[in-house]
Formats: C-alpha cells, sequence, structure tokens
C-alpha cells in the first residue's frame, strides 16, 4: 500500500478501531495455547469484542496457530487490517542455541549471525512477524536473573552482537516472508536495577546512562530495528513507558527513531502499582504522552484512550501518528497483501531441528563454552573404559534455559547421550549425588557418588543451576551454587582428582569454593539443543574450548556489581590483589578481582603474544591509526583466541574506566602458527561523555594494551593531539 492509501484507510476507521490497532492481546484468548505467559493477564474483554478490532497478538506455537488466529480476525474485522504477530525468539525456536550470555563468550559476531539467520528461518516458518529480541541490557550484576538474557557486561559487544541479529532477522526486504522484524529491549537500563532484583528501580547519571546504557539499544536502532520496548523499571524516578526524556526526547528527537514503541507486559497498566498514575486512565494518558504505541497485555488503552480524547487529555493527532506507525509496519511487513508472512506447515517440518540447524546449535554451544580451569585434567582420553558421570545434570535434558520454547528441552541431547556418540563402547556409571534446587539439603546420594567416582577411571561432575533459576523474575542474593552441589564436588574430588566439573547455569556464579579444589572446571552455561554433543566433544578434545568471560565470575556477592571497567579511584589498591592495603579502596576480608574476570578463557593450545605496534605515536582529532599485535599458538592443537584490545584514558576531564575494551577479533591458528591481528583504532572510540554530558574526546595520552581484563599486557601509548 502507499502511505496515502494507508492513510485513508486509517481516515475510515472508528475511533474504537484506530485503538484496537495500539492494544496487544495474549493469543491464548483466542485459541488453545500451551506457550507460557510472563505476567497477569489483567482485566480481559470478552474475545470476540478484542478479535474484532485488535492490532497485534504474542505468544503462539506454530504456523497453523498464526493462520487460525489471522483467519478469525480477518474474518471479524470490517477493515481487513491483519494482526502482527508476535513472539518471544531470543536464542532460537525449534533449534535452541546457547543463551545470549553464552553467546557473548563466543565474542563471534559471523556465528551470533549465523544463529540469527537459524532462528529467523524458523520464525517465519511459524508465522512470526516480529520477534522480541534482541535484547541488549548491558548487565553487571549478575545477581540479576536476566543477566542469562545479555550477550555481555560490556556495552561494546552488546552493541555488535544485537546489531548482527538485527540485520540477520529482518534482512534487507521485510516484505520477504523469510524475514521477521525485530523489537530491541529493554529501553532503558532495564540491566541495572538496584541490588539485582528484577524489576527494581535503576538511579544513575545520565552520563553513565548514555556512556554504558543507551549504546547498544542504539547501535540495534542503527541496524534498522523496527520496534522497541520500554523497560519495566523506573530509570530516574520515571518508568520507562511514561519517560518522555527518554522515550521522546532521547529516542525519538535525538535519535530520529520512526519505529513502533511496544510496551512490555502490561507495563502501562503498572504506571498505577509504581504510584506514578492513580488509575488505569491516568496510565493511559502517561503512555501515550510518552509516545508508547502499542499496550501490550493490558486494557489501559482499550478501555480508557477513547474517553481520553473525547475529553481532550489526549489528541487525536497523537492516537493517529501511533495507528499510522502500526499499519506502517504491517505494510512494511506485506501483510495487507500476505496476511501469513511466512507461516507454512511444511517449512515448519522442513526447517525445525533440521541437520543444519543443530550443526549450527552445537558449533554455537563448543564455541560459547568457557573452560575456567584446567590443570592437564582436560581433554579426557578417548580411550577410557569406564567413566563415573555424577551430578544433578548428570542425565539432565533441561539444559535449554529459559525463553526457550516449552517442551523445547525434549529435543536437547544429553550428556550421556553425547558421549555414547563418540564413545559407544566407554561404560559410564551415573549418579546425582544430589539435587540443585536452592535449600536442597538431601545428601543422602553422595556416598553412593563417592563410590562411583572411586571406581572409575575418570569422573565428570555436571553442576548447575536448575534451568528455572535464572531469566525473568529469577533473581538471586547468593550465587554459590545451590544445594550441597559443592559438598558433593569436595567429596568427589577427594575421592578421585581425576574430575573435570562441567557447568550448566544463567549467570556468572560464585564458584570460590569449587575452584579451590576442582582441577578443571568447563562453564557450558545453557548450551541449547545441541548441549550434550558439544559438552562430549569439548571434554574428550574433538573440539578445542575457545569462549572467553563475557561478564566476569565474582570472588563473593558481596563483590557485585562488579564491572571489569570499574572506575578509576582516588586511593585506588596497590600491590597484589587479596591483600587489603590499609586505607585503600578495598575489602578487609578479600580481594577486588573478581575470580574469574572478563575476557578469560582457556584453550587446549597455549597462545603467546608478542610485539604491539602501533603505526604512530599520534593521532589527530577525527584520525585513526593501527594498532597490530602478533599472536602465536605455541601449543600442539589447532585453536581458536579472541584477541582483545583494551584501551585506558589515564588523565580526562571526568573519572575514566581503569580498562576499557575497544575491539576484538576472533583468529584461528595452527599449531605453530603465527598471526598479526591489526585492529585499526579511531578517535571516534576515545570519546566520552564529559561533565556536561557531550560525547568529546580529549588531547592526551593514551594507552592501549592486549590480553584480557585485569591481566592486561603489552601496553603502547600514542598521544591525541
Ligand atoms: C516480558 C519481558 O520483560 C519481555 O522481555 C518479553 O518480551 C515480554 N514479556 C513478552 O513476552
Amino acid at each position: 500500500m502507499t502511505e496515502k492509501q494507508l492513510r485513508d484507510l486509517m481516515g475510515g476507521m472508528t475511533l474504537e478501531e484506530k485503538v484496537g490497532q495500539l492494544v496487544q492481546c495474549g493469543a491464548g484468548q483466542f485459541i488453545q495455547n500451551s506457550m507460557e505467559i510472563t505476567g497477569p493477564e489483567g482485566e480481559m474483554l470478552p474475545a470476540e469484542e478484542l478479535n474484532r478490532v485488535m492490532g497485534s497478538v504474542l505468544t503462539f506455537e506454530d504456523a497453523s496457530q498464526a493462520k487460525a488466529l489471522q483467519d478469525k480476525h480477518l474474518a471479524a474485522d470490517r477493515n481487513k487490517i491483519p494482526l502482527l504477530l508476535m513472539l518471544d525468539v531470543i536464542h532460537g525456536l525449534r533449534t535452541t542455541y546457547p543463551i545470549p550470555l553464552a553467546m557473548g563468550c563466543s565474542f563471534d559476531d559471523d556465528l551470533m549471525t549465523e544463529c540469527a539467520d537459524m532462528a529467523r528461518r524458523e520464525s517465519a516458518a511459524c508465522g512470526v512477524h516480529v520477534t522480541f529480541n534482541p535484547m541488549v541490557d548491558t548487565a553487571r550484576d549478575p545477581r540479576w536473573g536476566r543477566i542469562l538474557e545479555t550477550n555481555s557486561e560490556e556495552p561494546l559487544v552488546n552493541a555488535r552482537m544485537g546489531a548482527a541479529l538485527v540485520r540477520a532477522t529482518q534482512g534487507n526486504d521485510l516484505s520477504d516472508p523469510e524475514n521477521v522484524a525485530c523489537c530491541v529491549k529493554h529501553f532503558a537500563g532495564y540491566g541495572a536495577p538496584e541490588a539485582g532484583r528484577d524489576y527494581n528501580t535503576v538511579d544513575m547519571s545520565e552520563r553513565q546512562l548514555r556512556e554504558t546504557y543507551l549504546p547498544a539499544y542504539k547501535a540495534c536502532l542503527d541496524a534498522g530495528a523496527r520496534l522497541i520496548m520500554p523497560s519495566f523499571n523506573a530509570l530516574n524516578g520515571i518508568p520507562s513507558v511514561a519517560n518522555k526524556w527518554l522515550m521522546n526526547r532521547v529516542l525519538r528527537d535525538e535519535w530520529g527513531f520512526r519505529g513502533v514503541v511496544i510496551s512490555d507486559f502490561n507495563a502501562v497498566g503498572e504506571l498505577v502499582a509504581h504510584g506514578m498514575a492513580e488509575n488505569l486512565k491516568e496510565a493511559a494518558r502517561l503512555a501515550m504522552e510518552a509516545g508508547c504505541d502499542i499496550d501490550m497485555m493490558q486494557n489501559a488503552y482499550y478501555l480508557h484512550l477513547k474517553d481520553l480524547i473525547a475529553e481532550g487529555a489526549v489528541s487525536e493527532e497523537m492516537l493517529d501518528a501511533a495507528v499510522l506507525r502500526v499499519l506502517r509496519l504491517k505494510n512494511e511487513l506485506g501483510l495487507f497483501e500476505n496476511p501469513y508472512h511466512g507461516a507454512d506447515e511444511e517449512k515448519e517440518k522442513a526447517v525445525y531441528l533440521c541437520p543444519a540447524h543443530r550443526e549450527i546449535a552445537r558449533r554455537a554451544a563448543e564455541e560459547s563454552a568457557v573452560l575456567l580451569k584446567n590443570e592437564g585434567i582436560l581433554p579426557l582420553s578417548r580411550t577410557l573404559k569406564k567413566i563415573a558421570l555424577i551430578g544433578p545434570f548428570a542425565r539432565e535434558r533441561h539444559l535449554v534455559g529459559f525463553w526457550s520454547r516449552p517442551g523445547a528441552w525434549k529435543d536437547a541431547v544429553t550428556i550421556p547421550e553425547g558421549i555414547g556418540a563418540i564413545l559407544p563402547d566407554c561404560e559410564l556409571v551415573m549418579e546425582d549425588g544430589c539435587g540443585a534446587e536452592i535449600g536442597d539439603a538431601d545428601g543422602s546420594g553422595i556416598e553412593r557418588a563417592v563410590a562411583a567416582a572411586r571406581e572409575a577411571e575418570a569422573v565428570i561432575l555436571a553442576l548447575g543451576e536448575p534451568e528455572g533459576d535464572s531469566g525473568e523474575g529469577r533473581s538471586r542474593a547468593e550465587l554459590t551454587l545451590p544445594g550441597l552441589q559443592t559438598e558433593l564436588a569436595r567429596r568427589v574430588i577427594a575421592a578421585n582428582p581425576r574430575t573435570a566439573v562441567v557447568l550448566f547455569n544463567g549467570r556468572p556464579l560464585v564458584l570460590t569454593e569449587l575452584e579451590k579444589v576442582a582441577p578443571a572446571i568447563l562453564e557450558m552455561w545453557y548450551p541449547g539443543t545441541e548441549a550434550g554433543s558439544a559438552c562430549a566433544r569439548l571434554l574428550f578434545g574433538l573440539a578445542n574450548p575457545c569462549g572467553k568471560l563475557s561478564a566476569g565470575m565474582p570472588r563473593s556477592v558481596g563483590q557485585c556489581p562488579l564491572p571489569y571497567n570499574r572506575m578509576n579511584t582516588g586511593r585506588p589498591k596497590p600491590g597484589p590483589d587479596g591483600v587489603p592495603v590499609p586505607f585503600s579502596s578495598c575489602y578487609l576480608d578479600m580481594g577486588n578481582l573478581p575470580l574469574y574476570s572478563f575476557g578469560h578463557g582457556l584453550s587446549y593450545t597455549t597462545f603467546e603474544y608478542e610485539d604491539l605496534k602501533l603505526s604512530g605515536d599520534t593521532m589527530q582529532a577525527g584520525g585513526s591509526l593501527q594498532a597490530v599485535v602478533t599472536v602465536k599458538n605455541t601449543g600442539e592443537k589447532a585453536g581458536k583466541e579472541v584477541v582483545q584490545l583494551y584501551m585506558r584514558d589515564p588523565v580526562a576531564s571526568v573519572v575514566r574506566p581503569v580498562q576499557q575494551l575497544i575491539d576484538y577479533r576472533k583468529i584461528s591458528l595452527a599449531p605453530g602458527e603465527t598471526a598479526q591481528v591489526a585492529f585499526t583504532v579511531t578517535e571516534a572510540q576515545l570519546r566520552f561523555w564529559n561533565f556536561d554530558c557531550e560525547c568529546v574526546s580529549e588531547p592526551g595520552m593514551f594507552e592501549l594494551s592486549t590480553g584480557y581484563a585485569d591481566h592486561l599486557k603489552l601496553t603502547r601509548s600514542f598521544r591525541l593531539i
């Protein structure tokens, strides 16, 4: 349709019909649905009444449901305006790839593209028009259960991976039924709730917000994302969905965003609970004024917008502008011509869990695993005849993590299945040892586990957090392995020191006690459908670990939040970490550094870095220079290395971080092979938000280093003139 046709269509709509375009309901109101919804359904109106006018629906199961929903609606809507069908496809639809935090550990934008591409194919076949992805909330506090949904504690990684996902999902032409529109979320600062408690308030300086939290959303919008979702939290006192500064000034005016804003689940209604609005009607007005186009899962708009317009409290122009944005999106998706978009039952059968998709998921699981520690235990020999596979995750199939489809876990490969495919003749003795639930104090299985460990040639100890313990509404105040798992590890490792621990969890955990006893720890996160295959291949050396932590692992929950790019202080702690220095910025009872830093990750081979060279010792404003480092594979196995480039601005008009990642590249090296890795460093990368909230660079010295957080090496300086 042309813009004129869209406007004419809108011109012929009643007020109620226009308001309907801004209403989003759960599919479960109209069809039988087993999908989980993540909030209260609110006061729902009769389904027939809604179906006639509503503009969009969320959370449906498959192509046949997508078609049924569309048919039912189009039969009732006199204007024949197709529904927008939206779904949370966060890390795959039927073929699940690793959780986003794990994907961040791959530091591999191309791999992200491949995974997003696979999710796009499956989503399109399912009939999805809009996915509520990417989530790019920078998060630095693992107590927050939704840290699992973000790629990293580092905004640069979130920006690059988020943008890669948007490009792969949307393609060049949204009317192509193979493409799906992206909704970036949660705008803004949702990843910084006080004390890591989900939905909690966020209070931070504008400078901090702009420097650390906003860039990733902006990068996704620059990559073309058509929708954005304001966050649940209050940001500096105003919930995002009603935050005019954030939504009108920053998003629409400064960034020029022309797409659709959709509230989070019942977030408009929650303005009442926030104490911002006296009732739902006022909530509807506040959200409209802040430019929120669609009201997800509440009837604030449906019940009150008409009256608000009649009373002159909301202008009809404002309503029209929002409706037009929604209609334009439908038009761009080609829905007026093809309301099913890509929904196709045959295609679903062809693409869901197809071998090519499983292969991508397996590779992603391998590349996002992080070898935290290895004292000569891994890889395990493929000649082993008897292995004890111990722990609550030993036979677990729930390895896909939050935001996977109900039942997706059933398609996941378990560890014994993965090992069986590689070593069919190896005897596996399996014992749970204990449970993994918070507060589970049943140690009655530990003795059996110890006995099994003693009699085996080697032990694989699979520990972690139950799938449901990280994700939305899943904050934790303790970050140790739940239940008796650490005790199980102590006992099993004492019985057989040839033990490799593998971990399945959705957040950085406090592994301080485990680290003291475990000779090898492989962090698998929730790896998705190919969990067991990837895990087995890594354990037995058919794949070489290359993941690096995308968020540091604290020594204690008391250190949180613990960003690697912490700010300088006036009393920095000199000397070795862990030794308190009187009257310096330190703890009396613990070091300042995490147990495992951001960017840490081992391999079965070793890499040496030498000779970081800069193309010059000065940089002009608006200019750039090259930083080249030589990396050599000094071990005996082929391996991949994530080469990380850090920057420090030692003197500036505002306090700067002690280290900041400014670029990364993943390379592959054969044994003995050497590569020269070149980074272009531009003046734009040296910029920061100054006291007056202007993004500037300041002349002076800068330092560039390789290595990883808190373990920088080969530092070189240059001057910006
Ligand atoms: C609530 C979550 O915060 C959001 O991320 C999600 O997209 C919506 N529910 C829809 O399921």
